[in-house]
């Protein structure tokens, strides 16, 4: 943890950021599939309990708590957890909603069947702290299931083209993508967490007409994208930015010039709590 700005400044930083933009549009608009794969590959069902961190709008949330889970839903931002609960409330789906910090979670030893997280727990900064904490609510025999973006995929070379421009990371904090590592994850967990399923798939998103769009997209809605622009305003490097994204955005298109299509790899990664 950083020696020099306080944790809960930090958090603040990072709730503030989370809360700019408009994340939940993002969700509807290309990554809801992402949530029921997780769900699914954790083995969700009826009666378990099941914690979901840094849940955002419930991604994961919902549709585990539609298998009949008791879930609860926590994140670091209370914005979203209140766009989640609304969610969820015109779904009429019912489960808890909890302020947390995936570093130091307000819950007992062992207390949950299923600890998951959907490209959520990778944005705290200090991974050992969330593995632990993931690891410790967790009863012995449970499931911890992550799903993660990974470094060598397009979010992980998203972060590479934005870090340039980006605010100074907080000393000790680890980029987020490394999560979607394998060997991240081994050292993290240790022998704490036999991974039965170690998958690397794809999310495909054919939601934008022009490769640019994404870019635009991410300009206006994602908050750690916002957050490495608003730094370049100030440093005077705005169009530089601009122009780094959008060839990001030409060089992952695997589409056509009317027709864009990106493939953002991420790693499914579910395990029995030792
Ligand atoms: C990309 S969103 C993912 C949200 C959701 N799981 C989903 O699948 O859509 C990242 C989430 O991590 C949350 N977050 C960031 N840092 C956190 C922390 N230290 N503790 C808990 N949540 C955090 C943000 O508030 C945000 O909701």
């Amino acid at each position: 943890m950083s020696s020099t700005t306080p944790d809960s400044e930090l958090k603040a930083r990072h709730r503030k950021m989370w809360a700019s933009g408009d994340y939940p549009s993002m969700v509807e608009t290309f990554l809801l599939p992402l949530g029921p794969r997780l769900v699914g590959a954790c083995g969700i069902g009826p009666g378990m309990s099941v914690l979901d961190v840094a849940a955002g709008t419930g991604n994961a949330s919902i549709p585990a708590a539609q298998t009949g889970a008791n879930v609860t839903a926590s994140d670091l931002t209370p914005e979203l957890l209140e766009a989640g609960r609304r969610r969820a409330e015109s779904q009429g789906v019912d489960l808890t909603w909890v302020e947390a910090d995936a570093e130091h979670l307000p819950f007992e030893d062992e207390s949950y069947d299923v600890v998951m997280s959907s490209i959520g727990a990778m944005f705290a900064p200090h991974h050992q702290d969330v593995a632990d904490e993931m690891v410790r609510v967790t009863r012995p025999g449970g499931t911890i299931g992550m799903l993660c973006w990974t470094p060598e995929g397009m979010i992980g070379a998203l972060f590479k083209t934005m870090g340039p421009f980006a605010p100074p990371p907080p000393p000790g904090a680890q980029p987020p993508p490394l999560w979607g590592s394998e060997d991240h994850l081994a050292k993290l967990f240790g022998d704490r967490v036999d991974f039965r399923t170690l998958e690397r798939e794809d999310l495909d998103i054919t939601a934008f007409e022009h490769p640019r769009d994404y870019g635009e997209h991410f300009r206006t809605k994602y908050g750690p994208t916002i957050a490495a622009e608003g730094n370049a305003r100030r440093n005077g490097q705005e169009s530089e930015f601009e122009e780094a994204v959008n060839s990001f955005c030409e060089e992952w298109n695997r589409g056509t010039a009317e027709q864009a299509r990106f493939e953002q790899e991420y790693l499914v990664a579910v395990g029995t709590r030792a």
